[in-house]
């Protein structure tokens, strides 16, 4: 225990509710501050309280800080859909940059004086780079990338200029779940798209075999969400230790590439659904390769994943047939 108590933001999400669980079974003391428009309160562990409201809402940010005695804060609330960012700048620059400023300002004001913010490989746009260092260029292509590199900024420049410290972490492809409960609903990344297809009995979509990697398909970085909540840990427990301000900003991934092709095969293994991928034109702002360089996560938190891509397609699939239920492993639902 570090002693502190947590106001985790977004908490009733995927990613948060996984954070919520390790750091309570840690014996961390948690509180979640979630409006709920895209998280599910029965993700929480039991005896966590959950306030919904927004990250915009100032009034709610002071008494929630003040009424559970917050001494540090995950901030995890954001909207993550990129198309959906393109359509929609405004919102996604008011609820993940505005909101941001003002859970911050909160935060000053409050003398909270730990603060992790969820940022994303989203900042590096189209690096080009076998692996991604944490000071390759943040060129973000994207409104969603643009407002992470923003909260980075603000995350930063707050916390030096108020003496309290901070972390970001940038997470590659996050995928799996601790528990079917826990998984992802929404179908807006690349293993809930290929179940997606699979179970309506139509083939998986791959974009592009033409890139230039081994077998033609893009190659990414995934991340089980139960070694990310786990980074989480590390990061607020580091945190807790630290004297005054001080920030510190690194990728969570596990280092290694899996192309898309492959991605493909061993989600048809665990499913059961052989039906062969078909190749689709290259979707724009899709990048080659983007795989994490994991030396300054290791040396700085050292921290590790521990879990492979198998597992979190087998994990992912088991919350995929909990919500599915019409779907039956091999069988088009
Ligand atoms: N899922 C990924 O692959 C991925 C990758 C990189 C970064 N991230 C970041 O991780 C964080 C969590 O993502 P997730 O995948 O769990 O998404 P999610 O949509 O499941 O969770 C977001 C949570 O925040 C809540 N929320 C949204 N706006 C809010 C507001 N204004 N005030 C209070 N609560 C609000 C939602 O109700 C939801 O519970 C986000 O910041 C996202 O940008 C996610």
């Amino acid at each position: 225990m570090s002693g502190m108590t947590w106001l985790i933001t977004g908490g009733a999400g995927y990613i948060g509710a996984h954070v919520a669980r390790i750091m309570t079974g840690a014996g961390e003391r948690v509180a979640v501050l979630d409006d709920l428009s895209s998280g599910d309160a029965a993700r929480l562990p039991d005896g966590v309280p959950l306030v919904r409201g927004s990250v915009l809402d100032r009034e709610l940010l002071d008494r929630v800080l003040s009424g559970h005695g917050v001494t540090g804060v995950v901030h995890l609330a954001a909207k993550k859909q990129v198309g959906e960012s393109v359509e929609q700048p405004l919102r996604y620059y008011r609820e993940n940059v505005h909101g941001l400023t003002v859970l911050l300002e909160a935060v000053a004001d409050a003398g909270v004086e730990r603060f992790l913010f969820s940022s994303s490989a989203a900042v590096y746009g189209m690096a080009d780079a076998d692996l991604i260092t944490e000071d390759a260029a943040t060129v973000p292509i994207n409104p969603y990338g643009e407002t992470k590199l923003a909260g980075e900024w603000l995350v930063r420049a707050a916390g030096r200029a108020h003496g309290f410290a901070t972390t970001c972490l940038r997470y590659f492809n996050v995928a799996g779940a601790a528990g079917p409960e826990l998984a992802d609903t929404g179908v807006f990344n690349v293993i809930p798209m290929f179940f997606d297809r699979l179970t309506r009995g139509d083939a998986p979509r791959i974009f592009g075999d033409d890139y230039p990697t081994p077998d033609g398909t893009c190659i990414r970085d995934y991340i089980h969400v139960a070694d990310l909540a786990d980074a989480h840990l590390t990061a607020a427990r580091r945190l807790a230790r630290r004297d005054g301000a001080g920030d510190l900003t690194v990728n969570v991934g596990r280092g290694e590439g899996v192309s898309v092709r492959t991605l493909a095969r061993i989600v048809a293994e665990v499913t059961g659904h052989g039906t062969p991928a078909v190749i689709e034109p290259r979707r724009p702002g899709d990048a080659a390769r983007a795989v994490a360089s994991v030396g300054r996560i290791g040396g700085e938190l050292g921290w590790t994943a521990s879990r492979g891509v198998r597992e979190m397609v087998e994990s992912a699939w088991e919350g995929w047939l909990l919500h599915h239920p019409e779907c039956v492993p091999g069988v088009p639902g």
